[in-house]
């Protein structure tokens, strides 16, 4: 009697506890978390599902090694926040520039180039990782970027500045 007890005390919890679980997992962004900007013209666009799931596989295999939340390890004054993104010449806070910047970076007011120096496509013979990133590619991961702000909150994405 006991045994029996015991047994569907261990099934009621473990239904219990796996429903928020499998729940969390399918829950869906919303259009509006998908939104980004497109280009500096102010023009706007929804990210699939889909784009944004690859986004984030990119981001995860390819740059959050040194852009973990947002941040920027070693120039935490240029990180991937959405105030110092628009801040930069030319502003990257939209798709169309931050492609642009993953093709030919340059450094933050925009007067030397520095692929050498950052991941791109333009100098894949010295960043491999980058060598197989189509221009879809490259928009999916933009666009994960982008949107992280809104779904994380600006706080969570590219905070703990160090001013200098
Ligand atoms: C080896 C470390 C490293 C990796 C890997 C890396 N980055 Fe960076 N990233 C930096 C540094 C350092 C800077 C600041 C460059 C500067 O001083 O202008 C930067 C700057 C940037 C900026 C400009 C931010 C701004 O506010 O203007 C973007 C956008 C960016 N990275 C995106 C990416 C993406 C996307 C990837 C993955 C494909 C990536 N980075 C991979 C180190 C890295």
């Amino acid at each position: 009697m006991l045994k029996r007890f015991i047994l569907v005390a261990v099934v009621t919890l473990l239904f219990v506890f796996q429903f928020p679980i499998a729940n969390a997992a399918a829950l869906e962004l919303t259009e509006e978390d998908r939104t980004v900007l497109l280009n500096e013209q102010g023009e706007e666009i929804v990210l699939s599902q889909k784009e944004y799931a690859l986004g984030q596989k990119i981001f995860n295999d390819t740059c959050s090694q040194c852009h973990n939340s947002g941040r920027t390890k070693t120039n935490p004054n240029v990180s991937l926040s959405k105030g110092d993104l628009a801040a930069a010449f030319p502003r990257r806070d939209n798709i169309e520039a931050m492609v642009d910047y993953l093709k030919v970076p340059y450094t933050y007011d925009g007067e030397s180039e520095i692929s050498v120096l950052h991941p791109n496509t333009k100098r894949s013979d010295l960043f491999a990782e980058m060598r197989n990133l189509t221009d879809d590619d490259l928009e999916a991961l933009s666009g994960y970027i982008l949107a992280q702000p809104k779904i994380r909150g600006e706080k969570f994405w590219g905070g703990g500045k160090v001013f200098n």
